[in-house]
């Protein structure tokens, strides 16, 4: 299979542990023996932390969000150097270049793109253009809610929810100050107009992920720790 995974900065990079960093590599070397894999890795709290400075200084949004993909792919470049000669050694810089990494049979690794998204973002539009079989969206929640189960405790979780529904759930979410939705709104407009299969998963723990996606995720059936979007019935 074709896999692209959006690894949320705020599992992979928190608190900038290396044994963290070391995990998810070990994990992501024995996905790639069995799958094609290419990987973003998002920004996290540093990120945040950046962006937050460059606000408060009076920075535009779109100088803001181009500090957060320097970030993106800082983490990016932490990862490669954890996964030693196993890691595509170049971070992609787009899409294309994406595409030619991935021919190499290392693991592809690469930050954001260009401003107004997230990395959900790049990672939906790459596993589009790359026709993958399989995105996966790694990051704290066990999948996506009727609303933010942080401010709602009616919040109900779905093992399999369509990429129309998601489309209405991520924006209402959206709308309300203060909640964070666990897909980027663009991503969940990418996945609804190539059909993709996704997967959103709590992927705080890296053994968790690997077994997921080494053999569950070539089933597609439902799991406890996440939910697939599909237009499968
Ligand atoms: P992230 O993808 O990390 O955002 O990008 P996030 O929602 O905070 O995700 P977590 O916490 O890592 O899971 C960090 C920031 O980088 C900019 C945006 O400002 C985003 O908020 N960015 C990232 C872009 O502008 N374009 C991109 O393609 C990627």
């Amino acid at each position: 299979m074709l896999i692209v995974l959006s690894l949320g900065g705020s599992i992979l990079a928190k608190d900038l542990d290396s044994d963290r960093f070391l995990k998810y590599a070990t994990v992501l070397r024995d996905i790639s023996k069995k799958h094609t894999l290419l990987v973003i890795t998002g920004g996290g709290e540093a990120a945040r932390n950046y962006i937050g400075a460059a606000r408060a200084m009076g920075a535009d949004e779109v100088t803001c969000d181009y500090i957060g993909i320097e970030i993106t792919r800082l983490n990016a470049r932490l990862l490669i150097a954890a996964l030693g000669p196993d890691g595509y050694p170049e971070i992609p810089l787009n899409y294309l270049e994406a595409s030619k990494a991935m021919n190499s049979g290392k693991v592809v690794v690469m930050g954001g793109v260009t401003p107004g998204q997230t990395t959900d973002a790049v990672a939906a539009i790459l596993a589009e253009y790359l026709r993958a079989d399989l995105l996966t969206i790694a990051t704290s929640i066990d999948g996506v809610y009727s609303s933010d189960p942080n401010c709602d405790s009616s919040a109900v979780k779905y093992d399999t929810i369509s990429p129309e529904k998601l489309i209405s759930i991520v924006m209402a979410i959206e709308m309300k100050a203060g909640s964070k939705s666990p897909v980027d709104p663009v991503a969940a407009k990418i996945i609804e107009r190539c059909k993709l299969d996704a997967l959103v998963m709590d992927a705080r723990d890296p053994a968790l992920l690997g077994e997921i996606l080494g053999e569950e995720a070539a089933k597609k059936s439902p799991i406890s720790c996440g939910t697939w979007i599909t237009v499968r019935k």
